[in-house]
């Protein structure tokens, strides 16, 4: 039996508007066309009042069928409209892969760094090599082997974070000279630097937690001219070659003599004139000496047949005085504004 003429119709323009739908936003006017409150079937269904009570029960069926199959094939569109909108964003999306990447910028090489690494290049080319210790050190490596008597008030030189009766952090890198002499025969050549902790303020010069470089040789014949030779190499090296260095007295418990050591201060070359060294002339770098016969024979080895020195010096002291920053908290601060300031090194 032939359906209703309008319920056809109205299917048939319903179907070839779905399947031609170039859009879910065009679909969805389809949808409410059709099927909204004032749809072309809802109306329909609406209007069944209108025709003759015995047709009414066959149109009723035959517009819900066809308000169903209506349904259907907009669900349908729907999922192909769906799908074909999400290719043409993935096509829209595709990387071109022939465009150049992005590079990330360049980290600068933090000052301290780039000092410590210099410093590693000059004693290198010395024949020194690289030597390490713990940051936990024991009272023992600390100051009993460098001849620091127990209660001598030398301790109080370096004031000291204790973890426990006998250990603690480690208040100068001089412990990694025990360690290394212990475990090798002279002859020794090694640096050492890193991290040492102390109980001092906090100021423009001082940090509780800073750096040092240790410098040690033994031999047969080492003499005190070839420290200070070594340690102006080393000043030419890292301040320019017109700087030099001297000696001044001092006491260290495991050096003896001992001296500590001035570089020129390159800013006023020595006049005196100047801020940057207070009128001295002249810049602090660190202690030094001939290695104590104690120290010597604490490590087992004979001061008789062999003799050594030693140096320690603050690697971040040297970074303040090369880059002339005037204050140590801008080496931990880590402001961007600050280290940005510090290009790469060539080859990183
Ligand atoms: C020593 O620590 C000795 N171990 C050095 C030494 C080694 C002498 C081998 C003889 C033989 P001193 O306490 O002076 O020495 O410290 C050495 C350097 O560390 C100082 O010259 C200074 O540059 C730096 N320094 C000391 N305290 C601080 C601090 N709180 N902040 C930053 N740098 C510091």
């Amino acid at each position: 039996m032939a359906g209703d003429p309008r319920v056809q119709e109205v299917l048939e323009r319903a179907l070839a508007e779905v399947a031609g739908a170039r859009s879910t936003s065009d679909l969805e006017q389809v949808r409410v066309r059709m099927l909204g409150r004032a749809g072309q079937l809802t109306t329909l269904l609406r209007s069944l009042g209108a025709i003759p009570a015995a047709e009414r029960p066959k149109v009723g069926e035959e517009t819900n069928r066809a308000k169903a199959e209506v349904e259907a094939a907009i669900a349908a569109r729907l999922e192909g409209l769906k799908a074909e909108e999400h290719r043409r964003t993935l096509a829209a999306d595709r990387p071109d892969l022939t465009l150049p990447g992005r590079r990330p910028p360049p980290g600068p090489v933090h000052p301290l760094t780039r000092v410590t690494e210099e410093i590693i290049e000059v004693f290198e080319g010395l024949g020194f090599s690289v030597a390490e210790g713990p940051e936990v050190e024991s009272d023992y490596y600390n100051f009993a082997a460098l001849n620091f008597p127990a209660d001598h008030p030398a301790r109080d030189m370096q004031d000291t974070f204790h973890l426990s009766a006998d250990t603690l952090l480690r208040t100068h890198t001089s412990p990694v000279q025990i360690r290394t002499m212990k475990a090798q025969r002279p002859p020794v050549r090694i640096i050492c630097l890193g991290k040492v902790y102390r109980r001092d303020i906090l100021d423009a010069t001082h940090s509780p937690m800073f750096h040092q470089v240790e410098g040690l040789a033994v031999d047969k014949h080492i003499t005190m001219a070839d420290l200070k030779a070594t340690l102006q190499l080393f000043a030419r090296e890292m301040f320019g070659p017109a700087s030099s260095v001297r000696f001044r007295p001092s006491f260290f418990p495991f050096t003896e003599p001992s001296a500590e050591f001035d570089v020129r201060c390159f800013k006023c070359g020595g006049e005196g004139a100047c801020r940057f060294c207070k009128s001295s002339g002249w810049l602090e770098i660190g202690g030094s000496g001939m290695v104590h016969p104690n120290v010597l024979r604490n490590v087992g080895y004979d001061p008789e047949e062999v003799t050594g020195w030693a140096f320690g010096m603050g690697i971040d002291r040297i970074t303040l005085l090369k880059y002339e920053i005037d204050d140590i908290r801008l080496l931990f601060d880590n402001d961007l504004r600050f280290l940005q300031q510090f290009g790469g090194l060539p080859g990183r």
